[in-house]
């Protein structure tokens, strides 16, 4: 089932989400629910927070489908290593056609559980860590727009009133 996604300007994305306990079903069908929503945007993350869940989960895939082994769901994401650094357009599913420069680390390596609980540790670079690095941001409430500058995000902030007026967002 396809999943609303949450837009900047709802509080529930700058919360901090907690620590996911169950690994039951119902985590099983909203990890499917993220994935499909995720691929019908498309984008190639999206955190729970994004569908007004506030626990510690993504989903990614920054092949767009085209690679079952970049299809991946991290429950409770801790990051061990970033290391280097990569600059690179970013967009967010909560900030529709908006696209910006986002300074990341080249490389991660982060720790997390799959649907059973049990443990996995990632090492991914270039765009997939950028994807690891701003999904784990969305479970502590941090937004790409944290990165701008005071002057760039104003700008930003002011162009998101101006389209929720127009009724375009
Ligand atoms: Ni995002």
């Amino acid at each position: 089932m396809k999943l609303a996604v949450v837009k900047y300007g709802d509080p529930v994305l700058t919360k901090r989400a907690e620590e996911v306990t169950e690994f039951d079903k119902q985590l099983a069908k909203l990890v499917d629910d993220m994935f499909e929503t995720m691929y019908a945007a498309p984008g190639v993350g999206l955190a729970a927070p994004q569908v007004g869940v506030l626990q510690r989960l993504f989903v990614m895939d920054c092949s767009g489908g085209n690679n079952p082994k970049q299809k991946l769901a991290l429950i409770n994401p801790v990051l061990e290593l970033e290391e280097g650094n990569q600059m690179g357009d970013e967009g967010c599913l909560s900030f529709p056609g908006i696209y910006f420069q986002v300074k990341r680390p080249q490389r991660v390596i982060v720790k997390a559980q799959d649907l059973d609980g049990s443990p996995f540790t990632l090492d991914v670079m270039d765009l997939e860590a950028r994807c690891v690095e701003h999904e784990t941001d969305h479970l502590d409430g941090e937004l790409f727009i944290n990165y701008l500058s005071p002057l760039k995000r104003d700008l930003v902030q002011r162009k998101i009133k101006k389209r929720v007026k127009l009724g375009d967002w």
